[in-house]
């Protein structure tokens, strides 16, 4: 978005605050958009104008911004109880209630819960915990992860080093490569020309296999994945392919790490991806967002018996936050998660998504959209300028970027990421909202498609 009158409060930001992902040249020159209300999926910017959340905040707002009863139960614990630590022997109910409901909702044994700030901490609270509980096991040599290509762990430094994302290296950054390593991802659309999903998948496998063999089984202590990767480009794995991945980590001991920080709470369906969805039982589970649908800033790593097992002695877990187990953010998940589960947020999210997902295929006869995919209530197109040989646009046509601005415009937000745009709109959405989002995007990728012809970019 370009604002030539920026107001005072974009002003005052531009001059003052840094943004994740700043790009410091358009921001200098554009300022932020500020927002300044919401209710359910409407936002408001601070000039009164309206705009569907086709994004949902940042695949956090599941059930839907500006809920009286969140207020409440908000203002109601800040008065209570605005802040009380959880370190060492001391506790507060919010916190010892949200761990026993995680321990409940979450699958097969997953009991535990280390309370976190959002999901950057929670992958970096895991990658903490895989490490101290694999030489408790008397495996000190397990030091070693392994992820995935176009994967999103966060921000952290061992979170952003877990993570392998297009763009996301920024050279002037150090990241840890020694002891974290990387394999493909199951990005079916770019999968190599002729092969099946089945010999694609057989592919992946074993190159986990081999790469376990390259770096050494006895080095390694965990695998740590999103079921389906979000912000890498909405990678839809084959429907055998996490499964079969946590029968290699298991053959080898090494301990597996969902990273359910997106899928977690209902976008598809469920609680959780892992087992509902994809049928593997991980050892860890690392979720936010949706856990408060974005009401408060809480993450939870939440981890199995069998782990505590292995924790319990005459030792200190020297690991935690100021803010883990919040009570605050603690009881704004609790009441969260309460309304996901007396409105059946889960069951409209699964007859939703599938409304969603048709109505975001219909796109995928424009001459750009290469590729419409995703699962229930995660969505994206992949834009391309030759559909028959998936070749992508140059960088500075900043596709996704053009598509999202033309939308913005027509008062629809979804996220540009590279030549994609992404949607994980709130679980309450109705049928009338997604025919907008489809409408509005179709709108703005003819508009778009049409500049780029008068300006003679080359089209396949
Ligand atoms: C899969 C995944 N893991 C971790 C994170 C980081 O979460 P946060 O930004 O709350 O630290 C994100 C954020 O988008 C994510 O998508």
């Amino acid at each position: 978005m370009t604002l030539t009158n920026l107001s005072s409060i974009a002003a005052m930001d531009r001059a003052h605050a840094l943004h994740p992902w700043t790009h410091f040249e358009s921001f200098e020159r554009d300022g932020a958009l500020v927002i300044s209300r919401g209710k359910g999926l409407t936002l408001w910017d601070e000039a009164g104008r309206e705009y569907l959340d086709a994004v949902g905040g940042l695949w956090c707002t599941n059930i839907g911004l500006g809920r009286q009863e969140m207020a409440d139960a908000i203002g109601a614990q800040a008065l209570k109880l605005g802040f009380s630590s959880t370190f060492v022997d001391m506790t507060n109910d919010p916190a010892a209630l949200l761990a026993g409901k995680l321990a409940e909702l979450a699958p097969g044994d997953l009991n535990h819960v280390q309370f976190t700030t959002g999901g950057s901490t929670a992958v970096d609270a895991a990658y903490r915990m895989v490490q101290f509980v694999q030489a408790t096991r008397g495996f000190m040599g397990r030091t070693h992860v392994i992820a995935r290509e176009h994967s999103y762990h966060g921000s952290t430094y061992a979170s952003m080093s877990i993570g392998m994302r297009n763009g996301d290296r920024a050279p002037e950054f150090g990241y840890e490569t020694a002891t974290i390593h990387h394999v493909d991802a199951p990005y079916l659309y770019r999968m190599p020309e002729g092969m099946s999903v089945a010999a694609f998948t057989d592919h992946l496998i074993a190159q986990l296999e081999a790469k376990i063999a390259e770096v050494g089984a006895e080095k390694i202590a965990a695998f740590f994945a999103e079921p389906i990767q979000a912000s890498g480009g909405v990678i839809v794995p084959p429907e055998d392919y996490l499964r079969r991945m946590w029968e290699v980590c298991q053959r080898h001991g090494i301990l597996f790490v969902a990273d359910e920080v997106v899928t977690a709470f209902g976008r598809l369906g469920h609680w959780f991806a892992s087992w509902d969805v994809y049928g593997f039982q991980p050892d860890i589970i690392c979720s936010a967002k949706g856990l408060s649908s974005g009401y408060q800033p809480i993450g939870a790593m939440i981890f199995s018996d069998a782990i505590w097992d292995s924790l319990r002695g005459d030792r200190w877990y020297t690991s935690g936050f100021t803010y883990s187990g919040h009570p605050v953010a603690c009881a704004a998940a609790l009441k969260n998660i309460e309304i996901l589960a007396r409105e059946d947020l889960l069951g409209a999210a699964t007859r939703m998504g599938d409304v969603f997902q048709k109505a975001l295929a219909t796109l995928s006869d424009l001459p750009i959209v290469g590729d419409v995919r995703g699962k229930k209530l995660i969505g994206c197109i992949e834009n391309v300028a030759d559909k028959s040989t998936k070749e992508p646009f140059a960088d500075e046509v900043d596709i996704g970027k053009r598509i999202s601005d033309a939308a913005e415009k027509r008062g629809l937000l979804v996220r540009p990421i590279g030549p994609l745009n992404v949607m994980s709109p709130a679980l309450t959405i109705s049928e009338s909202q997604i025919a907008f989002i489809a409408e509005t995007l179709r709108a703005a990728i003819v508009e778009v498609t049409d500049g780029l012809v008068r300006d003679g970019v080359s089209l396949g």
